[in-house]
This record gives C-alpha cells, structure tokens and sequence, in this order.
C-alpha cells in the first residue's frame, strides 16, 4: 500500500506533532493486514519485563511443536523491554536482552511464523524504556528493516505531554492523540512492508469510534487484564455493544490471554476462551509454553472453538440475555450459522436453558457443542445446559 492511495481529510498542526488524518479506502485496508482476528503469543503477561531473546526463540519452537502454529497462532510479539538507548543519530539499540533482532526475526520467520514488537508514540514506554517520539519514521524504517511484522504502540508518556499541550482542552487533547497514532500509521505505510497496527491507549476517548482513521487493525478497548477471574470476567462481559466497530481489518481487542498462566481455575480459563472467540478478540496468548499443561494446549487450539473467532463474517458477537449471574451470547457465522455461548457467572452450579427462538432457530436446527465435539439434542426446539460456577458451555448452531 502506497501513500498515494491515502485519502487526506483534516489538516491542523501543532508545535510537535502533526494532525493530517489520512484515511485508507475502507475495502482496501481489509483484505490485506488482519482479515481475521490476529492471533499469536505476546511476552507480557508471563515474562513482562524479563523477556529475552531466548525466551522468544523458545517460544517460536514450542509454536511449532505443540501444533499452535497450525491452530493460527502466528504472531510472536515481543512486549516491552527489548529497548536501550539512542546514538547520536537518534538510531535505538536494542538492549542485551536482545543481542540481535533481524536474527531473530530471521528465525521466527524460518518457523513460519511472524514477529511483533513494541513502542510508544510516547519518549518512554510504560517500562521506562525509550519510545519513538519524534523519531517515527526512523524507528518504523528500522523495524522494516529487521522484517517486523507486528507493532503495538502504546500510549504511556505521550499522555502528560498531550495534557500539557492541550492546556485542559480535551478536544485538542483528542486531535493530538489522533494524530500521534496516525503519524506512525503513516511510517508504516511508508515502509511498504505490511505490519499489523495495534493501538494500545486504553479504550480511552472512544477509540474504537476513530481507531480505524488512524490504520489501526486492532485497538486496546480497556485496561490491563491480569490473571485473574474477576478482572478478565470484568473486561470480556463489558464488551457487549462495541461490534459495529469491529470488521475483517479492525478488531476491539479486550487485551491478551492469560489461558494458562495459573490463577484461574479450567472452567475460568475456558470462559475467558469462550468470551475471546465470542468476541471476534485477537488471540494472543500469554502464557509460558514451555510449561503449557495438555489442558492448556487443548483450550488454546480447539479447533472448531478458534474457528468461531476466526469466521471470514468478522462479526463480534453480543449479549442476548442476562437473568442474574447467567447470560447468553450470540455471534452470528457466515453461512448462516450462530455460536451461541452460555455463561455462569454465578458462585455455583447452574442448568441453564436455551430457547432455539431466542437466538433465530426453529425447532430441528442442528446444536453441537463445541467444546465436547458432542451434537446435542434439542427436542422440543430447547435444550438445558449444566453450566459450571465460572463456566461456559459453547455451541454452534446451524438450520
Ligand atoms: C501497558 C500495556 C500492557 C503492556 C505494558 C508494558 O501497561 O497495556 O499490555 O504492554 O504496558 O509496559
């Protein structure tokens, strides 16, 4: 993609950064970076500041051998950390933790696989590492060069800047905001190379509203998860309501996995999956592989369970129901065909029951369960689930 296939709609300039937003044509972006939700692993949520380049190497292996580069885990991301300093021509180091990063890359892309890396539009990432303020187009170049596939770009220390530039004027704020993610947008582009965008602010001002104008394929809808029921129950079961921003080239991202990582019982993990693919939510896993447990490979790799995230539809599914603590979610699929998924929230076992006409069928649709591979009958156009505390029963359902 060439800059001069980008439509330029607004122009205003401020002292450090500009505010041209250039769109691309909507079909375009589309076909090309993110068709479907991405999915990978990123080093945060286990390794976060320790990650090595060992670690990412180990990783990209057990990808391969553990079958998840076949499910579709194909993104390798390296959080923050990997950043030392600049030299006199403003070029970032990497620091020793990454002795090497076109090697690396070299490498990850030899196992079939793609690598991501990391920045801020701010001077310091969150970790207190250098960011690419003022030096966009040069460290987009670099990542370039290295064969980079994947960039988060993380808000961090560009917010107390744009709060001092904007004096209290939130819609100066805003266009600031916009346009320091658009500039390394267009550093991308520049570069020729197709590298997955991926917004991190927080789901601040509405970015799913304006994420796309700026080339994201993906934006951060909230907070930090953790790996913890009541935080990653708190993110996924608030998401209902944003799917008409999501599309094949742009996806809300209710943050990482954390399947696997320890703190969260099977079915707490299996909820967290169920509400990811639910979602159409990118599916980066966040866990150490070289301890991956069976149960945690076969949560993560499901096949029909990654085939409703993945659906070509692109469609983020929705609430159709809550009763107390448990709640019904459809997505529709292409072809026709529903995921249906049922939640327990509540503190014990529950039956819950689905009404095929609830969710569009007629009596005689055919359900099957997919993460038991079980067809289900439902004679009499329903059927009743016995759903976990913390658990969720996922079924697709088809004419
Ligand atoms: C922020 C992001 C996290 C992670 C850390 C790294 O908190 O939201 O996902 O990237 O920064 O410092």
């Amino acid at each position: 993609m060439h800059l001069s296939k980008l439509f330029c709609i607004v122009a205003v300039t401020a002292s450090t950064l500009s505010a041209t937003f250039c769109v691309l044509p909507l079909a375009a972006q589309s076909s090309e970076l993110a068709a479907t939700p991405p999915m990978g692993w990123n080093s945060w949520n286990h390794f976060a500041e320790r990650v090595t380049d060992a670690d990412v190497r180990a990783s990209a292996d057990i990808i391969v051998s553990s079958g998840m580069r076949d499910a579709g885990y194909i993104y390798v991301n390296i959080d923050d950390t990997w950043e030392a300093e600049r030299d006199a021509q403003g070029v970032l180091h990497t620091n020793s933790k990454f002795p090497d990063m076109k090697a690396l890359a070299d490498y990850v892309h030899s196992k079939g696989l793609k690598l991501g890396i990391y920045s801020s539009p701010g001077p310091k990432t969150c970790g207190g590492y250098a960011g690419s303020y003022q030096h966009e187009e040069q460290d987009a170049k670099m990542y370039a060069d290295w064969g980079i596939d994947y960039l988060k770009y993380d808000l961090c220390s560009l917010g107390p800047i744009l709060d001092k530039e904007s004096n209290g004027d939130r819609a100066k704020y805003f266009e600031l905001e916009k346009a320091a993610y658009d500039k390394m947008h267009k550093a991308l582009v520049a570069t020729g190379r197709p590298i997955v965008y991926s917004l991190c602010q927080y789901g601040f001002d509405n970015v799913w509203e304006w994420g796309t104008q700026v080339g994201g394929n993906l934006w951060r809808t909230t907070g930090d998860i953790n790996d913890t029921y009541d935080r990653m129950s708190v993110i996924g079961f608030q998401q209902s309501g944003l799917g008409k921003y999501a599309a094949p080239g742009h996806w809300n991202d209710p943050d990482m996995l954390e399947v696997g990582n320890g703190k969260m019982s099977f079915d707490e993990y299996r909820t967290h999956m169920t509400l990811w693919v639910i979602l159409a939510a990118p599916l980066l896993a966040g866990n150490d592989l070289s301890k991956m447990t069976p149960e945690t490979l076969a949560t993560l790799t499901n096949h029909d369970v990654v085939a409703v995230d993945q659906d070509k539809l692109g469609m983020q599914g929705y609430r159709v129901s809550s009763v107390g603590p448990l709640e019904i979610w459809e997505k529709p699929l292409s072809g026709g065909a529903k995921a249906v998924a049922l939640f327990n929230r509540g503190e014990s076992v529950s039956p819950i029951t689905l009404d095929l006409k609830a969710v569009g069928f007629k009596q005689g649709a055919k359900v099957h369960d997919l993460w038991s591979g079980k067809d289900v009958m439902a004679t009499g156009g329903s059927f009743t689930a016995t759903v976990p505390s913390h658990g969720a029963v996922l079924v697709k359902i088809t004419k």
